[in-house]
């Protein structure tokens, strides 16, 4: 490890306290605030002379003491922070790695509890990772490479995103979701959570109401809220959000959005029908409401033909269109986007400006290259193959080991199964279980708006293979029964 420097502003000559304990004094202090850990190396006497323009003996004077102290200790030619400590300095100093909570001497205008950590655990069923095994790093590589070492990348550039994505990606989604929509309708941001808050922080005013599918997906939930907005929970049925019922929450007063899944509702998988989206169309026309339409996994439909978005028939213009590239490459790409009227993107444009300006043009670029190239689409057929195979897996692991407990329809599409689980059975003590037997589930609650316990559970299939799948489950069946 480097020896670290020494920011230390010695008093001037007319203190009383010698040049040396100052020294020695800052050293004891770095030590004791966690600055300096067990073992780092002091600089060489020499060079701290030099940086301090002191005599090369003041700071050996000063090295002298804090050994004699028991601060340090003097090996071969260097001098280390001793390994043991005195007591009382190791148990006032702050835990040796992320150490320091650091005092807050302000208020912070919104504190928030994050959310919890991902549990590792051997065998997860996610809620609809791709398997990052698969991700195509080789091609991505390469493309990055290019990316980078043309440096015209390296600059500021468009907040809208990098021109030759979005370009490609409105090739993409004319081809592959039929919206017609032209690079300057696009706007990139970091995932399609970056692009919910964009338009959240666009479009909402503090106290306006927003609908939301219940169960539904509560990160959205959360930057809605952080947007100022009161949510409004809407039930969601075999046939999706249910707009009855959205039309009589605005019987009680105005909406300004209703943010929903329709393609594969988040978390029950359905799809919404097409007497809802046209009655959803015309009751957002009508009251001047915004539908933010989150597609985010519109390639993993295994029967027949996807069902086109929303924004793709929008004659009132009223859809705002939300997508992501981390299902079908990875989400820690961070490649998530908006499609919508000119004046939206530029407004959604300038709020990043003030933001951090704009996105990672390069890892944009090569993305980029994979799609002219149609290597992305390639891809993405290939894990739809793969993701159909894994799911007919867990449904008849599921069958085998699980008949009983819970029932499911075979979704058409996504990377998830939703399961309904025995009402005799207690989900969350099971989901415990499983998880001391190295097996992560999500349960119903997870979604529900209220937080309520329900008798469900979402399981993931992307992200295991099918010898994992089977023994997911064969655990997850083990667990139930112990
Ligand atoms: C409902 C829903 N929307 C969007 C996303 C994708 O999020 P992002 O693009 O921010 O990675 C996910 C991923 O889990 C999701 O479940």
């Amino acid at each position: 490890m480097r020896p670290w420097t020494f920011p230390v502003a010695l008093r001037p000559s007319c203190t009383r306290e010698p040049v040396f304990q100052q020294i020695a004094q800052a050293i004891r202090a770095d030590i004791r605030r966690g600055r300096l850990r067990p073992g780092d190396p002091l600089p060489g006497s020499r060079s701290l002379a030099q940086t301090l323009t002191v005599h090369r003996n003041t700071v050996l004077a000063a090295y002298r003491e804090l050994e004699a102290e028991g601060w340090t200790v003097a090996e071969q030619r260097t001098t280390r922070v001793a390994l043991d400590l005195p007591q009382s300095v190791a148990a006032a100093r702050p835990p040796l790695r992320g150490g320091g909570e650091g005092r807050l001497g302000y208020d912070l205008a919104a504190p928030g509890p994050r959310r919890a950590p991902r549990e590792p655990n051997l065998l997860c069923f996610g809620g609809g990772l791709p398997d990052l095994r698969l991700v195509p790093t080789e091609l991505l590589a390469r493309a990055y490479r290019r990316a980078l070492a043309s440096r015209n990348l390296l600059g500021y550039g468009d907040a809208r995103g990098e021109a030759r994505f979005r370009s490609a990606l409105a090739r993409f989604l004319s081809e592959t979701r039929g919206l017609a929509v032209s690079e300057d309708r696009l706007m990139v941001a970091g995932g399609s959570q970056g692009a919910l808050d964009l338009v959240a922080r666009t479009l909402i005013r503090p106290g306006d109401r927003v609908a939301v599918e219940d169960p539904g997906y509560p990160a959205a939930w959360a930057t809605l809220r952080a947007a100022g907005a009161e949510l409004v929970p809407v039930p969601v049925d075999e046939a999706g959000l249910q707009v009855e019922s959205l039309a009589g929450r605005l019987e009680e007063g105005p909406l300004r959005a209703v943010y929903l899944t329709p393609h594969h509702q988040f978390p029950t998988t359905v799809t919404m029908n097409a007497s809802r989206r046209l009655k959803l169309l015309d009751l957002a026309r009508r009251h001047r409401l915004a539908v933010l339409e989150d597609d985010y996994d519109a390639e993993f439909h295994f029967e027949c033909r996807p069902v086109l978005p929303l924004a793709g028939d929008d004659p009132g213009g009223v859809v705002v269109y939300l997508g992501t590239l981390s299902k079908i490459l990875a989400p820690g790409l961070r490649l998530g986007f908006v499609a919508g009227p000119r004046v939206l993107v530029d407004a959604l444009a300038a709020r990043r400006e003030t933001a951090d300006g704009q996105g990672d043009q390069v890892v944009q670029r090569a993305a980029a290259e994979l799609l002219e190239d149609g290597l992305l689409q390639r891809h993405a057929r290939k894990m739809r193959r793969i993701y159909e195979v894994r799911r007919e897996a867990l449904a008849r692991a599921l069958r085998r080991h699980l008949a009983g407990a819970v029932a499911f329809d075979l979704p058409a599409g996504g990377m998830s199964l939703w399961l309904r689980v025995d009402p005799a059975i207690d989900t969350e003590a099971w989901a415990a279980r499983a998880q001391r037997a190295g097996v992560g589930i999500t349960t119903g609650r997870a979604f529900d708006f209220r937080g309520r316990p329900r008798p469900s559970l979402r399981l993931g299939f992307s992200a295991l293979d099918e010898r994992e799948l089977e023994e997911a489950v064969r655990r997850l069946a083990q667990a139930l029964r112990s």
